[in-house]
């Protein structure tokens, strides 16, 4: 897990001498280092999957790395366009395609889609034909093991993400001149801690791949594995190991004698440079139990509400009182505004500060940000020593009409 270095810790210290809400910081110098880790290789050609976090400087820094970006709606194509970035260098994906916004998409000169249903393959074709161009697509694929063998994909749960093999069998891609079918895209799963076990999901998944597009006449040229790499949020999780991804991902290379492999990431290019810094209002003790009351909850940052998994937290302030269990708990009228059990000091009280980290991905723009009008957070960057507000905070009165 990132451990929050002496000069963003001193940043953030200095910002709540000013500040009386809760804000985001991103640390892009951090953000830049692990990126460059990322793109030493040419196994894989990755893409920026923007629904992680679509503020314009993390764009700009993961565009700098050189990743090209997924994104999944007109609003994430128009934040990476205004950030300078060629269409031709996105990639869109996602299971609400519109006729509208493929018109959208093509007006603005995106040429490459994954396709998720039928219907987008016929909606693409047409608007190929109408724009006079030729798109790449690559077919969205979820796969089902039957009942009583290994299930390495989650057993029967279906999700609008793509089609099963079977159905996309109903596809002649010789009906659709304008479009080339240079690929197949899969991915099933979610936060992954383990290389081993992506692997082993991978290699099971190759053969009923490479029979889909036997099947269908695609010349395989690019399998795209989505993705998926997880971070740790609790003490005692693994980091993924980075080198033994790669080395899997050339050995299906090999074995199936594809051109180029692609993975969209999110959670795993930016997870752990963001952090989450978030005023105390009051401890209380209750039947029992030590309750933190906290300024922001999850109008701010919903992940743990979804997914019952609490982002690391620790005191801003340096404290040598005895640690004890706490609840965390933010201002909105719900039990489900809960930020997870945490070991905090238990001197903490009205002036403090709790930060907390991994909140780099799927945090401000993945809440609920209305629900009892308080002000939503700014966002701040860390960068080249100096830290600079990107979006400012928003008082209900400049969003409530
Ligand atoms: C199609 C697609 N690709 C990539 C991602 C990014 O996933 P992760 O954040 O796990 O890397 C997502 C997330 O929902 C997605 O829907």
């Amino acid at each position: 897990m990132s451990t929050l270095s002496t000069p963003v810790k001193n940043a953030i210290t200095s910002l709540t001498q000013s500040q009386h809400e809760p804000f985001y910081l991103y640390d892009l110098d951090a953000l830049s280092g692990h990126l460059k880790l990322l793109t030493e290789q040419s196994v894989v050609k990755l893409w920026y999957a923007v629904k992680a976090n679509p503020l314009s400087s993390v764009i700009q820094t993961l565009d700098k790395a050189g990743f090209n970006f997924d994104v999944a709606s007109s609003g994430e194509l128009q934040q990476v366009l205004a950030q300078g970035i060629d269409a031709k260098r996105v990639l869109n994906t996602g299971p609400a395609k519109s006729k509208h916004q493929i018109e959208t998409f093509l007006t603005q000169g995106v040429n490459t889609f994954v396709a998720e249903s039928l219907n987008q393959v016929a909606w693409l074709q047409d608007a190929a034909q109408r724009h006079n161009t030729a798109l790449r697509i690559l077919l969205r694929v979820q796969l089902r093991w039957p009942d009583n063998e290994k299930n390495p994909l989650g057993g029967d749960s279906l999700t609008p993400f793509g089609l099963g093999a079977q159905e996309w069998g109903a596809l002649t891609v010789s009906d659709y001149p304008n479009l080339d079918f240079v690929g197949l895209h899969i991915f099933q799963w979610g936060n992954m801690l383990e290389a081993e076990k992506l692997a082993s999901l991978w290699q099971q998944m190759v053969d009923p791949l490479m029979t889909l597009a036997q099947q269908l006449k695609i010349d395989l040229r690019v399998l795209d594995l989505g993705g998926g790499l997880g971070i740790p949020y609790a003490d005692g999780q693994p980091h993924i190991d980075w080198p033994t991804i790669l080395r899997s991902l050339e050995h299906i290379k090999a074995q199936t004698n594809i051109d180029e492999l692609w993975m969209e990431l999110g959670r795993y290019a930016v997870g752990e440079c963001g952090y989450y810094v978030n005023p105390v209002v009051e401890q209380k003790q209750n039947y029992g139990s030590n309750q933190l009351i906290l300024a922001g909850g999850i109008n701010h940052i919903l992940r743990p509400a979804v997914t019952s998994q609490a982002f690391p937290a620790t005191l801003l302030r340096e404290s040598t009182s005895a640690t004890i269990p706490y609840t965390l708990h933010g201002p909105l009228c719900t039990a489900l505004d809960h930020l997870g059990e945490h070991s905090l000091p238990c001197d903490i009280n009205e002036y403090d500060w709790v930060v907390f980290g991994q909140c780099g991905a799927y945090g401000f723009t993945e809440s609920m940000p209305y629900f009892l009008c308080h002000t939503l957070p700014s966002e701040y960057i860390y960068q080249s020593g100096q830290v600079r507000c990107i979006r400012p905070p928003l008082t209900p009165e400049n969003y409530l009409r």
